[in-house]
């Protein structure tokens, strides 16, 4: 485990090949549950080029008319999101430091030709929390950067089976996702990376009532 810029912790390998398969056969079953969809910018509506899904009590959607937010209902199906998997919980706990449990689990799907812009994570309401993320498939080249858009940038791989966490100096610095590398692994059949992000959402401005 090392700090690549103070705050964001790299942990290369931290699943095991045996719990990357149980991850993704977990993930399937939410999948099944809460399918994947395609989120859209506000106001302009684009679309993204990452499909999503979440985990947990709330899930994280964007959408041309209701901006970024959570919400506790799937924004298609109108169910609830399934539960966030063991070993998500378990990167939490092993990592985050933090006594509360996530509430949000986004799942992201990146084809060989996703990307994700530089962003902050700013949708939640308490920035103490870290974020943590998992990834598994593909390897990808990971952008981070300051806390303002145009401070310095770096890059690093991000590869099958790692975790990472955006913490105190990083929680709030610019990331994105510049590319997938296409074959890079053969933990999905279909190729492919999945990335799991965990947040504490508490306060956060915007998320629908409880039901
Ligand atoms: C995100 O920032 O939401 C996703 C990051 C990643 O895919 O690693
Ligand atoms: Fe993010």
């Amino acid at each position: 485990m090392h700090e690549i810029v103070p705050g964001l912790v790299h942990a290369p390998g931290y699943l095991s090949r045996a719990e990357q398969e149980e991850l993704v056969a977990t993930l399937r079953e939410a999948v099944r549950v809460a399918p994947l969809f395609v989120p859209r910018m506000p106001r302009t509506g684009k679309e993204f080029s990452v499909r999503m899904t979440n985990c947990g009590p709330l899930g994280w959607v964007s959408d041309q008319t209701g901006g970024y937010r959570y919400q506790r209902h799937h924004p298609e199906t109108g169910a609830p999101w399934p539960a966030i998997p063991a070993l998500a919980m378990r990167a939490w706990a092993d990592l985050a430091a933090y006594a509360e449990p996530p509430e949000a689990c986004l799942v992201n799907f990146y084809d060989a030709a996703a990307r994700m812009g530089l962003h902050q994570d700013r949708d939640e309401g308490d920035f103490n929390a870290p974020v943590v993320s998992l990834s598994l498939g593909d390897s990808c080249l990971f952008r981070i950067g300051g806390t303002e858009r145009r401070a310095p940038t770096r890059s690093f791989k991000l590869h099958s089976g790692d975790a990472m966490m955006l913490s105190g100096p990083a929680r709030l610095a610019f990331h994105g996702v510049d590319r997938v590398m296409g074959g890079s692994s053969t933990l999905l059949p279909q190729g492919g990376r999945l990335n799991l992000t965990l947040r504490r959402v508490s306060g956060a401005h915007a998320y629908d009532s409880p039901s």
